[in-house]
């Protein structure tokens, strides 16, 4: 596999293959490089993430994206084992996030949940590894959703600074690259950067044309933190799908209107993670660096913006670290 990489005013880009054109590379605030569009994994089970992530290898992509909790880490595993074994790529050729889930939060915990699924993954480190939810849940109950009789969530004795601590801690220890979290709101990410020795590299939250979050993407930009986005396509959400103002957009490049919602995302340097496991939809998804969108295409999405989120856990509402209120 031969690599073409170019360095352009701020950013990187790398030819994966004859197929993919040209990736996006961004860098991360400690110098390391995340590609631009990563696979997602969440509904895939092991034998779908092998599969999945074989082709999408093949067709490109060099970022995947998988989380304790999704249960398909050894397929993820799996995949690259055999793509490392049939010489399609080297381990340092490919970006992998794994996620703490809610169970494993506290300083010690969340070095144990990463070694654990460095054991599934069949890895000894990580490029990337992120608190999945600010949420942390009571531990040590062997319910994944441990809960009072009332259906609520029972919290974690931690606190989400102690598992900042052990973020750092796995980080100090080389288990991970880079570290970060998912779904925090402005005021978490302020705690953690007021009282971390390491600041974090990535927030990884939804948003997609229709839950723009634009101040949660410019705090974190100006605290160079870079955004990755989840559920970029709203789940292949057919309002969004079919929306007039996309659908005129893609009209005019001769794209989709996928590939529209998802170069939004890249305009306004966002990190995106597309779930597919269809080889089409994931060479759709990935050609998207071959054009770009005018200043006022990409206000023109952003006020599409309906505050509509997809993505919640049932009963955490009154957790005192529910991100979606503010
Ligand atoms: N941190 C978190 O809490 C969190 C939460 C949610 C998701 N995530 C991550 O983000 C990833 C992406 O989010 P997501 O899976 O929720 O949603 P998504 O990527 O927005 O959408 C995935 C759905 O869209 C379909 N699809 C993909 N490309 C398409 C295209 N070009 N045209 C039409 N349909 C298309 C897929 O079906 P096919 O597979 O059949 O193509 C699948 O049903 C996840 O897989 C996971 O890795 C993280």
């Amino acid at each position: 596999m031969v690599f073409m990489i170019t360095c352009l005013i701020g950013f990187m880009l790398f030819k994966a293959s004859p197929r993919s054109g040209i990736v996006k590379l961004v860098q991360l605030n400690n110098g390391h490089y995340i590609p631009a569009i990563g696979l997602g994994t969440w509904t895939m089970d092991d034998k779908e993430a092998r599969e999945a992530i074989k082709m999408a290898v093949k067709i490109g992509y060099r970022h995947v994206d998988t989380a304790w909790r999704y249960h398909n880490e050894k397929g993820v595993g799996q995949a690259l084992k055999d793509l490392i074994l049939d010489k399609v790529i080297a381990r340092n050729d490919i970006f992998i996030t794994t996620k703490v889930w809610n169970t494993f939060h506290g300083r010690e915990l969340a070095v144990q949940a990463i070694k654990e699924s460095l054991a599934n993954l069949g890895l000894d480190y990580l490029d990337l590894a992120l608190i999945h939810w600010p949420t942390g849940f009571k531990a040590g109950t062997d319910d994944i959703y441990p809960r009072k009789s009332d259906g609520s969530i029972m919290p974690s004795d931690f606190s989400l600074i102690d598992t900042w601590k052990g973020m750092e801690d796995l980080f100090r220890q080389g288990l991970a690259k880079s570290i970060g979290v998912s779904n925090f709101n402005i005021k978490q990410l302020q705690r953690v950067l007021n009282e971390a020795s390491i600041k974090p590299s990535v927030n990884q939250f939804e948003t997609h044309p229709f839950l723009a979050q634009q101040e949660l993407v410019d705090f974190c930009h100006n605290n160079s933190i870079a955004v990755i986005a989840y559920s970029p396509l709203r789940q292949a959400d057919k309002e969004l799908l079919n929306n007039p103002v996309l659908k005129n957009i893609a009209l005019k490049y001769n794209k989709t209107v996928a590939q529209v919602a998802l170069r939004w995302q890249i305009d306004r340097n966002v990190i995106i993670i597309a779930k597919s496991s269809r080889k089409e939809r994931q060479m759709e998804n990935i050609n998207i660096f071959d054009f770009k969108l005018e200043d006022q295409e990409i206000k023109q999405i952003t006020a599409l913006n309906q505050n509509n989120r997809l993505i919640d856990i049932p009963g955490i509402q009154n957790h005192p670290e529910y991100p979606f209120d503010n």
